[in-house]
C-alpha cells in the first residue's frame, strides 16, 4: 500500500508538465449542469410529449421562463449549463443546409442566465439516426455559435474509420475555435477509439475540454460500479492527463432517479468529486426527494469537485471489499474516500493509517479531519501516525477532507 502511494505521488508530481490543454479559456474546473439524456432519452418533443419536455425547461408547464432548473432551486449552486443531448436537426440536409433551431426548444426565451449546450456527431448521422455534422463542421460550429451555444457534446457514432473519427474531432475543435466564441467541447473520441487503438490523451487534451472513456451511465449500481472500476484499472494512463481545461468524463450523475439507494447516491457524488468529473445531472428536477437535492447541492462536496488545483484523484488501495481513494487539493489538503463494496453483512469498520495518505504528506505532522459525506462530522486533529477507523454501510462511501496544520 505504501509503495502504491509512493508511485502515485511520483506520477502526480510530473503531471503538469505533460498535458497542454485546449486553449479556449473554458472548463478550468469540471463543468456542471444538467443533461436530459439518461433520464429522458430523446423524449423532449414538446408537441408530442409535453410533460417530458417541460421536465427539462418548464415548471408545471407554465411558460413563464422559470423552468425546472430554476424551480428546483438548484440553479444557483450547480447549474451553469443546460445541455440538451437531443441534437439540432438540419434544415435541408441533402442541400447541406445549416442545422435548424429545433421545435424542441420552444422555451429558449426562458433560459436567461443559464448556459446552453447542444449535441451533434462527428459522423453523417448521430447515434439515434438524426443528421450529424460530417461535411458541415464549420457551418455547424458557426450556427451553434450564432445561437449562443456554450457547450457542444460531440458524439462519435457512424464514422467509417478511425482516421475520419480523429480528423472529425480535430476539425470540429478548430471550427469551434474559428467562431471566436468560447464553447466547451465535450468529446467521446477515446471511447470510440478504445476497442481498436490506445488513445493518445496528450493529443485529445489539445482538442477537447472533456472526453468520455467508457460506456454510458445507466440508472443502476452496476453501472456506477463498473465506471469506478474501469477508472481505477486505467488510472495510470488517464489520471495524469486531467487538469484545468481538460477532464476525464465518467458520464452523468443519476442521483435523484430510481436505480440508486441512498448509500449508492452518496457514493456517486463522493466519487465523482474525487474523480474531478464534470457534474451533469440527468434527472427530473421537479420530482426529486429532498435528500437527493441535499446531496446534489452539498457545497463541501462540490468544492472538492471544483478544487482549483484540478488534479484528479485515484485509488490507493483495494483491501478485501474496501477501497481507499484520495485526491490532492489546493493548499496541501486532501480529499479521501472510503468505499465499502461488500454487499452483504451490514456496516463495517475500515481502519487505515494516515501515513498512507498523500505519500505520507497528507497529514504531516498533523491535520484536521472533516467528514463531508454521508453526514458532516468533525473528526478533530490527528497526527500522521494516527489510525482512523470509519464505519461504512454496504455500497456506501465516507468522504473526508484532510486539512494540514
Ligand atoms: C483559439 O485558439 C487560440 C490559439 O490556441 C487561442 O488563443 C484562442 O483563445 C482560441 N479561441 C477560442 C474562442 O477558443
Ligand atoms: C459520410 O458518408 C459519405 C458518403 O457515404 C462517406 O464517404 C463518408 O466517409 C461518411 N463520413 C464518415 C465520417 O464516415
Ligand atoms: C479536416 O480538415 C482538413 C483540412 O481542411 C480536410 O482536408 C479534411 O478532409 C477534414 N476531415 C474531415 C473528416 O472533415
Ligand atoms: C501523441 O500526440 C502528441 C501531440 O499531438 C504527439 O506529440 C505524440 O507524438 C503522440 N504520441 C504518440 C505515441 O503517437
Ligand atoms: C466501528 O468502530 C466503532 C468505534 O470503535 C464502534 O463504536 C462501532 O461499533 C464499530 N462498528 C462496527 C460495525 O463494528
Amino acid at each position: 500500500m505504501a509503495a502504491a502511494a509512493a508511485r502515485w505521488a511520483l506520477v502526480a508530481a510530473v503531471v503538469v508538465a505533460l498535458a497542454v490543454a485546449l486553449d479556449n479559456g473554458v472548463a478550468r474546473t469540471p463543468p456542471m449542469g444538467w443533461l436530459h439524456w439518461e433520464r429522458f432519452l430523446c423524449g423532449t418533443d414538446c408537441a408530442a410529449e409535453p410533460d417530458r419536455c417541460r421536465a427539462a425547461v418548464h415548471r408545471d408547464g407554465r411558460r413563464d421562463g422559470r423552468g425546472g432548473l430554476e424551480g428546483s432551486g438548484l440553479r444557483v449552486r450547480l447549474h451553469r449549463r443546460l445541455l440538451d443531448g437531443a441534437h439540432a436537426g438540419r434544415a435541408g440536409p441533402a442541400a447541406g443546409g445549416p442545422p435548424a433551431f429545433p421545435q424542441r426548444y420552444p422555451c429558449t426565451g426562458g433560459l436567461q442566465g443559464l448556459k446552453l449546450g447542444i449535441y451533434s456527431d462527428v459522423g453523417n448521422t448521430t447515434c439515434a439516426g438524426f443528421p450529424g455534422s460530417y461535411g458541415h463542421y464549420e457551418l455547424d460550429a458557426q450556427t451553434f455559435a450564432s445561437w449562443g451555444v456554450d457547450l457542444l457534446k460531440f458524439d462519435g457514432c457512424n464514422a467509417d474509420s478511425l482516421e475520419l473519427l480523429a480528423e472529425g474531432y480535430r476539425n470540429m475543435s478548430l471550427a469551434l475555435n474559428k467562431t471566436g466564441r468560447p464553447i466547451v467541447y465535450s468529446c467521446e473520441w477515446p471511447f470510440y477509439l478504445r476497442p481498436m487503438q490506445q488513445p493518445n490523451y496528450t493529443e485529445i487534451k489539445q482538442y477537447c475540454n472533456h472526453w468520455r472513456n467508457f460506456y454510458d451511465v445507466y440508472d443502476s449500481w452496476n453501472s456506477i460500479k463498473s465506471i469506478m472500476e474501469w477508472t481505477a484499472l486505467h488510472q495510470d494512463s488517464i489520471v495524469k492527463i486531467a487538469g484545468p481545461g481538460g477532464w476525464n468524463d465518467p458520464d452523468m450523475l443519476v442521483i435523484g432517479n430510481f436505480g440508486l439507494s441512498w448509500e449508492q447516491a452518496v457514493t456517486q457524488m463522493a466519487m465523482w468529486a474525487i474523480m474531478a468529473a464534470p457534474l451533469f445531472m440527468s434527472n427530473d428536477l421537479r420530482h426529486m426527494k429532498p435528500e437527493a437535492k441535499w446531496l446534489l447541492q452539498n457545497k463541501e462536496v462540490i468544492a472538492i469537485n471544483q478544487d482549483p488545483l484540478g488534479k484528479q484523484g485515484y485509488r490507493i488501495t483495494k483491501d478485501k471489499n474496501f477501497e481507499l481513494w484520495e485526491r490532492p487539493l489546493s493548499d496541501r489538503a486532501y480529499a479521501v474516500a472510503v468505499l465499502n463494496q461488500q454487499e452483504i453483512g451490514g456496516p463495517q469498520n475500515f481502519t487505515f493509517s494516515l501515513t498512507f495518505l498523500g505519500n505520507g504528506l497528507a497529514c504531516n505532522p498533523a491535520c484536521c479531519i472533516q467528514q463531508i459525506l454521508p453526514t458532516s462530522r468533525d473528526w478533530g486533529v490527528h497526527n500522521w501516525v494516527s489510525s482512523l477507523s470509519v464505519e461504512v454501510n454496504p455500497t456506501g462511501t465516507v468522504l473526508l477532507k484532510l486539512v494540514p496544520l
